[in-house]
């Protein structure tokens, strides 16, 4: 029903940092309590680039929860200049590995092993287009001649078209899009190419990061844009079009971290996430295609089944926020606050 209670299938989230050590162990339980699997970001430092440093943190991830939950991690290799087209197939082959990860070098947080040339990887590029292995990029150009607003729009004419035109049978997932020349590339496309959308790019535009001063918590990358850029995303995300499904992108950091001289990029929206994307969901009068966009268009694009087991939410009054921090040793991470108010709350299916 619409209005004031729906269920869904249970939902995934096909962008998420989980981090490592005391941070992995703070936070892990807010996806895993609410998503049936996520695709696992491989940022750390040093990254994860070969199936066996993946399956150590698959361990590390798993013990970071009770024994037996049954939240499925799906791990992604981070691409270097010297990536290995035979280890990334093997990973791939026998199922540590469910993507690659791209990252620019200089591009966003951890991103300093990234790639610096994009003919350096054609042969893993060859590789992935050969066994189906899907590429996930975070689409911004380094060039420090390019706004910073603009990074994502020139990354796709510079880099991802060309790339997809050497490549036309390679799956590729643009990440976390941020504007509407992002939405309509992906439109456009013929096949074989997927994007992901934040919670949080649904609800701020760049103004959020300025309102009443600077709000370091509402800085990550691809920053916000326009609210044109944000109501293109909205209209996407709820289009029913199944090539956009949620990726959360929760990436937390210490306090500390981000209220500094120089603030690092991500948002935390693990707590919160899908709330907030039942709330925009239900502003846009769309509440039928919810369930498309968390918890069916994902899995279609990977090839898997949607989950078995179903999550209930309902409508109140205020938001159902947890706290607006966790601790993390002896610092905080802040939670996701939209500056609207989210009256979603999760009442049944939490594990
Ligand atoms: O804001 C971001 N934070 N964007 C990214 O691409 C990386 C992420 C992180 O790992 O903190
Ligand atoms: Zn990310």
């Amino acid at each position: 029903m619409t209005g004031e209670r729906i269920e869904i299938v249970r939902p995934d989230d096909w962008h998420l940092h989980l981090r490592d050590g005391a941070m992995l162990e703070a936070i892990v339980g807010f996806s895993a309590s609410v998503f049936g699997r996520a695709i696992v970001m491989p940022n750390l430092v040093p990254p994860v680039r070969t199936p066996a440093e993946a399956e150590a943190y698959l361990a590390r991830i798993r013990a970071a929860l009770p024994d037996g939950h049954p939240f499925e991690p799906l791990m992604t290799a981070y691409m270097t200049d010297d990536a290995d087209p035979d280890d990334i197939g093997a990973g791939f082959e026998n199922g540590i590995f469910r993507a690659v990860k791209l990252y620019p070098a200089g591009a966003t947080t951890n991103s300093a092993f990234g790639v610096t040339r994009m003919e350096a990887i054609r042969p893993v590029l060859a590789k992935m287009e050969r066994i189906g292995m899907p590429l996930l990029v975070h689409g911004e150009v380094v060039d420090p001649a390019v706004d910073v607003f603009d990074r994502e729009a020139v990354y796709i004419e510079r880099v991802l078209d060309p790339m997809r035109r050497d490549f036309p049978g390679l799956r590729v997932v643009l990440e976390h899009v941020t504007t509407v020349e992002a939405v309509d590339y992906v439109r456009a496309a013929d096949g074989g190419l997927g994007a992901t959308i934040t919670p949080h790019h649904l609800m701020i535009d760049r103004n959020a990061i300025f309102r009443g001063g600077i709000r370091p918590h509402m800085y990550c990358l691809p920053v916000a844009k326009r609210e044109r850029h944000r109501l293109a995303l909205r209209a996407a995300a709820a289009s029913g079009d199944s090539r956009f499904f949620l990726g959360t992108d929760s990436a937390p950091h210490p306090r500390r971290d981000k209220e500094t001289d120089c603030g690092c990029a991500g948002i935390f929206n693990a707590p919160n996430a899908l709330q907030c994307v039942a709330q925009v969901f239900d502003e846009e009068g769309a509440f039928d295609r919810l369930e498309g966009f968390v918890s069916r268009a994902g899995a279609e694009f990977y090839g898997m089944e949607p989950n078995s087991d179903r999550i209930v939410l309902e409508k109140g009054v205020g938001s159902e926020t947890p706290g607006e921090a966790v601790t993390v040793g002896d610092d905080t991470v802040r939670v996701f606050e939209p500056d609207t108010p989210v009256s979603w709350r999760i009442v049944s299916g939490l594990r």
